[in-house]
């Protein structure tokens, strides 16, 4: 079987926005008093807002209404760092590898834990060209769960054998192993080590990288 469609994962591999995550992280965390770095930021790497804040204060115990003000306050500062976003924004190689699948027929989706997925693609210019979006309120289960990307190969119409998920986090490339999709890892080995086949960086990604782990993930 040829490879049917891919999903993108979106922050770390469509585009950087884990500097934005960061910053909000670190203006909330210095109006509170908590130590945050940035690499207490690389943990948090796929997780969902909640699951970030519950990590960011490990011991400390604040009641159900801060916590959930905290989250609301998190992400009005991540969307002021959203407001910047444009489509200069797009990873090195993203731009090219969307016009070939386009060139190739070959539909293309997003699988993010972000519940800002839509809007970020809309400040990058590229909303439009996904066949579904795959978002933070798609599914109960986050990564390392394969839900989100189940749910998104049954929209699409496709066998998870035959798609490949593009993942840069650790939790994603198991969900999407999990899922029995192909799988390629963008960034350290050490992270993103499990997928069937990975790149350094976004710059590496091509239609013949896809189709390397779509067929590696089927005679595996
Ligand atoms: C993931 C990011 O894609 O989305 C995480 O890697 C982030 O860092 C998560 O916490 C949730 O994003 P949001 O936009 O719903 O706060
Ligand atoms: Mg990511």
């Amino acid at each position: 079987m040829s490879m049917q469609a891919v999903i993108f994962d979106l922050d770390g591999v469509l585009t950087d926005t884990a500097e934005g995550h960061y910053l909000s992280w670190k203006r909330l965390c210095d109006e509170a008093g908590i130590p945050f770095d940035r690499a207490m930021n690389e943990q948090l790497r796929g997780r969902r807002r909640a699951d970030s804040l519950r990590l960011i204060l490990g011991d400390r115990q604040v009641d159900e209404a801060t916590f959930e003000a905290m989250l609301v306050r998190k992400n009005a500062y991540y969307h002021e760092y959203l407001a910047t976003l444009t489509p200069e924004a797009l990873l090195p190689g993203i731009p090219a590898l969307l016009d070939a699948l386009d060139a190739a027929g070959i539909p293309y989706a997003v699988g993010s834990a972000s519940r800002n997925a839509r809007r970020v693609l809309a400040q990058l210019g590229i909303l439009e060209r996904f066949a579904f979006v795959g978002d933070g309120n798609t599914v109960a289960r986050a990564k390392p769960a394969p839900d989100l990307f189940l749910a998104i190969a049954d929209a699409l119409a496709v066998l998870p054998t035959g798609c490949v998920v593009v993942e840069d986090a650790h939790a994603g490339v198991e969900a999407a192993l999990r899922g029995g999709f192909g799988v390629v890892g963008v960034g350290p080995v050490e992270r993103v080590g499990a997928a069937h086949v990975v790149v350094p960086d976004t710059a590496a990604l091509s239609l013949d990288v896809l189709q390397e782990a779509s067929r590696r993930c089927q005679f595996a």
